[in-house]
């Protein structure tokens, strides 16, 4: 059974108050059985004052990305150990904008999603193919590679126990959400690619969506077998539509 994860990226998103605001109005609205496990990735600097909103409540926090390395002379890095320290449960890896804004290389991500899974954290693997790569029909190419470079440095053991999200990202925040049917075929590529290695592991292994998730698209993209939740961006900033989107991952 996998337990569907709905978690929001706040990206470079919020303040103080605006966060204390969607917190309040998360936690009020927040279902009595959510089948959901519901996580949220504030900006850093706002982990440890959301941590202490989210005390006692249902909700997990993780954070937007981690350094590879443990410690040391990395200016303006935090580590997974630090990210651990202070509560976080959950890290994402190799998010599209760390990819293509940042230039982080598939090897790099791959260590950070190593980093964070030796420190105890459990590590969202972001994979996605962009709008060129799709239309030159190069999906399962980009994704494959993506998906190789953490199985050939970790395992599938270590993968396994992280969750891969599957984010185009020709749909991440631009309103162009995938079609259910595409988020399903990248996702069986997904886990089949597990699979030869590890079926179990890979029967196993929650595979998010992620791509302009919304109250009104959630429950088809969620109904979709393959799929176990979603990785939300914009719609995680407003309490209504988040909640909704939590439900949409069914009942407790
Ligand atoms: P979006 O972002 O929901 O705003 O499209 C998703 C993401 O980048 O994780």
């Amino acid at each position: 059974m996998r337990r569907p994860i709905v978690a929001g990226n706040w990206k470079m998103h919020g303040s103080r108050g605006e966060n204390a605001r969607l917190i309040e109005d998360i936690l009020g609205g927040y279902p009595a059985h959510a089948g959901a496990e519901c996580v949220v990735c504030p900006p850093f600097v706002y982990l440890q004052e959301v941590r202490r909103m989210l005390r006692d409540s249902p909700i997990a926090l993780g954070a937007q990305d981690t350094c590879a390395e443990a410690h040391g002379a990395f200016t303006g890095e935090v580590s997974a150990g630090m990210l651990k320290d202070i509560g976080c449960k959950y890290v994402l890896a190799g998010h599209s904008e760390r990819r293509l804004i940042y230039r982080e290389s598939d090897q790099l991500i791959a260590r950070k999603f190593a980093a964070a899974h030796a420190k105890g954290l459990v590590p969202v693997l972001c994979v996605g193919e962009q709008l060129s790569d799709r239309e030159a029909s190069r999906t399962e190419e980009v994704i494959g590679r993506q998906l190789d470079v953490v199985l050939e440095l970790c395992g599938p053991e270590v993968l396994g126990q992280g969750v891969v999200a599957y984010e185009p990202v020709w749909a991440i925040g631009t309103g162009r959400n995938a079609t259910p049917q595409q988020a399903q075929d990248v996702h069986a590529f997904i886990r089949a690619r597990i699979a030869a290695r590890d079926a179990r592991i890979a029967a196993d292994t929650r595979i998010l969506y992620g791509g302009s998730v919304k109250a009104g698209n959630a429950a088809e993209l969620f109904a979709m077998p393959d799929v176990d939740g979603g990785l939300i961006g914009g719609a995680s900033l407003k309490a209504d539509e988040f909640l909704a989107i939590l439900a949409a991952a069914g009942p407790g």
